[in-house]
């Protein structure tokens, strides 16, 4: 099977090119940054508290979160009901962010994620894809960007959907998830010695493709 991992931090526009790549190539697109925020929708929804470790790993054992493809688009299914529509308020992302670094809960996901990459071709995006799930895929990359390009883009977005934003605020969110993604003792978000690092920062969402394809192309 033909394996591709992009990791990255939030905003680096990693989904956007992973989708873009996959359906390029007829993978598979993985997107394990939802799986995470299933999970935490799940413990939101069973009161648990965002800080106790213990109840967050007595509990993530119970769901069943599982991933389907419709017309080409990934859903994921918490004990069968499609849940997308939930995954992306800001109170999933912020306990997302924290429940991922529990080791219970990266333990019964990273089961899943290798069992879909084992199936089928799959391009996968998240953190530790590159170093911990998927150690011997065929092509890594690290996909970034400044955080004032991060911050301005979610920002755009934000405004496009005709939601409040405060630039201000979301770029000391980005700050705060990216302390915690690369802090975790656990499969924190770091470059695999053998990934390609693609800056984002002065590019198009085109011009990465391009180069991520270049990069493909050299490699399979
Ligand atoms: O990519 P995202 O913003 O949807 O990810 C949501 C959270 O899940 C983020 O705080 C980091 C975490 N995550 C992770 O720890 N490992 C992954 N492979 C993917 C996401």
């Amino acid at each position: 099977m033909i394996n591709i991992a992009i990791d990255g931090p939030a905003g680096a526009g990693k989904s956007t090119i992973a989708k873009k790549v996959a359906a390029a190539k007829g993978y598979i697109y993985v997107d394990t940054g939802a799986m995470y925020r299933a999970m935490a929708l799940y413990l939101l929804r069973s009161g648990i508290d965002r800080d106790d470790t213990d109840a967050i790993s007595a509990a993530c054992q119970a769901p069943e979160i599982t991933i389907e493809y419709r017309d080409g688009i990934q859903v994921v299914l918490l004990d069968g009901e499609n849940v997308n529509e939930y995954l992306r308020t800001p109170r999933v992302s912020d306990m997302a962010s924290r429940s991922s670094a529990n080791p219970d809960v990266r333990a019964k996901l990273l089961q899943l994620q290798q069992d879909l990459a084992r199936r089928q071709n799959v391009v996968m995006d998240g953190r530790d894809i590159g170093t911990v799930v998927l150690p011997d895929a065929q092509v890594k990359i690290f996909l970034t960007a400044s955080v004032d390009v991060r911050a301005d883009r979610r920002y755009k977005e934000l405004i496009e959907k005709g939601e409040k934003a405060d630039l201000g605020e979301i770029k000391a969110q980005i700050k705060e998830r990216d302390a915690r993604d690369m802090n975790r003792p656990i499969a924190p978000l770091k470059q695999a010695d053998d990934a390609v690092l693609v800056d984002t920062s002065d590019m198009t969402i085109e011009e990465v493709v391009a180069a991520i394809t270049r990069i493909i192309e050299e490699k399979i």
